[in-house]
């Protein structure tokens, strides 16, 4: 597939302090929260050692200890995936998420996506950025094919899942006809997360109140994504399913880093996205991590510049200023990857997404003059997709925009981002923009791969495993112990409940 030159950049000039030539208030300021060329020339050498041990360890069989777990998996997949369905076709796992994504695009005009945490955030990241932004409102013409999608499984909201249950319930009255007829996913690497086995539950159960229960149906339009082995392969199989109806997350693959694993691909697929820019976006971004020198590599650039941002300069909080909504879940998607790789030992940056200009009207004030810990990075989308939407002269000018009359919406945001990096830099507050050409599968797949990278990256920097995240697990302890311990519900009283549902 040829494609336009599209490379992402990453650009943080203003992170430098410029030199300064006699004393002033600014000057001291930028010295104290800005850095010096030269910290950051110091550390190229640190960051060409550590390139090199990332990329030895995606070969390493047996890690140490010391290394373990190690989850690199990641960074050859995007290419071995693309390899793999050259090669095989339709027996590759990415030929197996096209079959399948196809089956649900064909029957279903409803799929629910059930998954919590790496195994739901990529692809609700790719849902927003990628599809339309009232994908689910428009008409199915003009869907054209596309399922409307839905993501559950990801907290225990119960009025959240019975209001979704209940929509399917009015909308979905007759399963003869495709456009009545709903479908889910179901992703949970462990299989054993309670959020999502929760959820699953009940929208087995409603789909088979829908659909009967002795329906090919409920093996048809209902598609697992889960590891090798464990607790939702078992039930996918003792349902009836075929192997080679469940889709796998490979073992050496991390939750959050599996977003073009079928975790990510396979919903991609049904809303219509087209997978293999993705893969090809990322797997481009892998080369030219592994390959570029520092000045072309915005891996090595991103993870030196906010690395010393926090750990030298302590700038604990990392603003990801996202300059489009719809990219706003990336930058919640970006707050698991970092809070859960590198929140551990008790350091780590905090995350923060932001949306401009939205937020500039909530924490933009605190963003300029509060606290001093603070990095921006500023996600910027250099061409909108549609037309620009032009101010135009008015009849009635007491908004006294009929200045502006031939000035379009990019033209404001132009302006309102250099005027806040303008006043940013003037008060000495660190900012640095990831520059995406547009927003298109090839640049996001560059985007995510990126990150990932340079996540391990900075993990490797400051001696922290970005892999596991035995911190979550003791919430899940308490929780399992909390419900062991209290009495459930008198028998009439679920059988009353499931009749309701
Ligand atoms: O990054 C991770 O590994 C986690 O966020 C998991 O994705 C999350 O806990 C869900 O786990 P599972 O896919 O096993 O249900």
């Amino acid at each position: 597939m040829q494609l336009p030159d599209e490379t992402i950049e990453y650009q943080y000039a203003r992170l430098i302090a410029p030199p300064a030539e006699s004393w002033t208030p600014l000057a001291e300021l930028q010295a104290k929260h800005l850095l010096s060329d030269d910290r950051v020339e110091a550390m190229k050498a640190k960051l060409n050692t550590v390139r090199g041990q990332v990329a030895a360890e995606r070969e390493l069989q047996n890690p140490p200890p010391r290394l373990q777990p190690l989850q690199a998996g990641f960074i050859n997949l995007p290419q071995q995936t693309l390899d793999s369905y050259r090669r095989k076709g339709d027996a590759s796992e990415l030929g197996k998420v096209l079959r399948l994504s196809q089956r649900l695009k064909e029957n279903t005009d409803r799929v629910v996506v059930l998954g919590i945490g790496g195994s739901y955030l990529g692809a609700k990241a790719l849902f927003d950025a990628l599809c339309h932004t009232y994908h689910n409102e428009l008409p199915a013409k003009m869907r054209m094919g596309k399922p409307r999608v839905y993501f559950e499984g990801n907290n225990v909201d119960n009025d959240a899942l019975a209001e979704l249950l209940e929509l399917f319930e009015n909308a979905c009255v007759d399963p003869e006809l495709p456009e009545e007829r709903w479908g889910a996913v179901v992703i949970s690497k462990s299989g054993g997360t309670m959020e999502t086995a929760a959820a699953y539950r009940a929208v087995r159960a409603e789909m088979t109140k829908f659909y009967g229960p002795k329906s090919d149906w409920l093996k048809q339009l209902l598609v697992p994504v889960t590891g090798p082995k464990g607790k939702l392969r078992d039930l996918a199989r003792a349902e009836g399913l075929p192997d080679d109806d469940i889709l796998t997350i490979p073992d050496d693959v991390g939750g959050r880093y599996s977003v073009f694993t079928p975790v990510g691909l396979l919903p991609a697929a049904i809303m219509g996205l087209d997978v293999r820019a993705l893969l090809i976006g990322a797997a481009a971004m892998t080369k030219r991590f592994l390959e570029e020198p520092f000045d072309r590599n915005p891996v090595l650039q991103y993870a030196a510049v906010n690395h010393l941002m926090t750990e030298e300069l302590g700038k604990t909080g990392r603003v990801m200023a996202v300059w489009s909504r719809k990219l706003e879940s990336v930058g919640f998607w970006y707050d698991q990857l970092l809070s859960e790789s590198l929140g551990k030992n008790n350091r780590g940056a905090t995350p923060i997404t932001s949306v401009y200009t939205r937020d500039l009207h909530s924490r933009g004030q605190q963003h300029q003059e509060g606290t001093r810990d603070k990095v921006i990075n500023n996600l910027v989308v250099r061409q909108a997709k549609h037309q620009p939407i032009v101010l135009g002269m008015s009849d009635r000018n007491e908004d006294e925009l009929n200045q502006f009359s031939r000035k379009a919406l990019p033209d404001v945001l132009d302006a309102a981002f250099k005027g806040t990096n303008q006043a940013y830099a003037e008060a000495a507050r660190p900012t640095a923009d990831l520059i995406l050409p547009g927003i298109n599968e090839h640049v996001i797949g560059q985007l995510m791969q990126m990150l990932m990278l340079a996540t391990v990256v900075e993990g490797r920097l400051m001696g922290t495993n970005p892999y596991g995240q035995p911190g979550v697990e003791a919430y899940k302890k308490n929780m399992m112990t909390l419900l062991k311990a209290t009495p459930n519900l008198p028998k009439g009283e679920v059988a009353d409940q499931l009749k309701g549902r």
